[in-house]
């Protein structure tokens, strides 16, 4: 079996960026991988999520021979895109990081809140990134695994007030901050972007990096679009073996 793209991530936060990538394009063949067995990623150390990932993408590759893995996880994509490049040479992968280049375009105060893993906000990508796009910002960063959970484990059958009560300690963080752009550095809060913004209110604007990981992915994999389309295989490893 070879289809074009694999989505990996610690749970339910890819989700969002496989399901943009079928809106645009419906005939691509895609699996969704969520390693819900060792979620959360975030509280894991650099090495204990090199060797996870490697492992699940050497588990991938012989299954489903994917034309591109989509990192769809920043705190995969931080801790590991360079060790999972050297390792499997021959597969194209796709990472997400946080989109602090849009955030600096946006802002007008220039301070901007990152919201992600704790292992993503201590990760040195971040200053990288700050220096090479957003030197003149201040960053306000915040580690939530406590939303992130949340979302993993009940967002999906919780109601509209659940989930902007979810949203609350991280509105009045950012609310006491002045920053007046958020981004959504862990891609589990794509489940949730709508009431995130509506918690956060109009004067933060929240953005992500969804249609810059679809547009690459897009690039990287020809894919036949008149293709018959089918639909993803989903596997989350705490039900389902790799
Ligand atoms: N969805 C993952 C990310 O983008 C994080 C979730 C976790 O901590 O496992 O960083």
């Amino acid at each position: 079996m070879s289809v074009d793209f694999v989505f990996i991530d610690s749970g339910k936060g890819g989700i969002p960026y496989m399901r943009r990538l079928l809106e645009i394009c419906p005939a691509a063949e895609c699996v969704y991988v969520g390693d819900s067995k060792n979620f959360p990623y975030g509280e894991k150390s650099k090495q204990e999520i090199v060797n996870l990932v490697t492992e699940l993408c050497q588990k991938i590759i012989q299954r489903f021979d994917p034309k591109a893995i989509i990192v769809a996880c920043n705190t995969m994509s931080v801790n590991a895109l360079d060790e999972l490049r050297e390792a499997f040479p021959d597969v194209k992968f796709v990472g997400t990081v946080p989109a602090i280049k849009l955030a600096s375009s946006l802002s007008q105060r220039r301070k901007i809140g990152l919201i992600a893993s704790n292992s993503t906000v201590h990760n040195d990508y971040n200053q990288k990134l700050q220096q090479e796009f957003a030197n003149d910002c201040t960053i306000i960063s915040r580690g939530d695994t406590e939303l992130i959970s949340f979302i993993e484990k009940k967002a999906y059958s919780a109601n509209k007030q659940d989930i902007l009560d979810a949203c609350k300690n991280a509105a009045d963080f950012f609310a006491k901050s002045d920053v007046d752009v958020v981004v959504l550095g862990c891609t589990h809060f794509l489940n949730i972007k709508e009431e995130i913004q509506e918690a956060f209110g109009p004067d933060i604007k929240v953005v992500d990096s969804v249609d810059g990981v679809v547009k690459h992915a897009l690039q990287v994999v020809d894919i036949d679009f008149f293709k018959q389309p089918v639909n993803p295989v989903v596997i989350m490893t705490d039900k389902n073996d790799l």
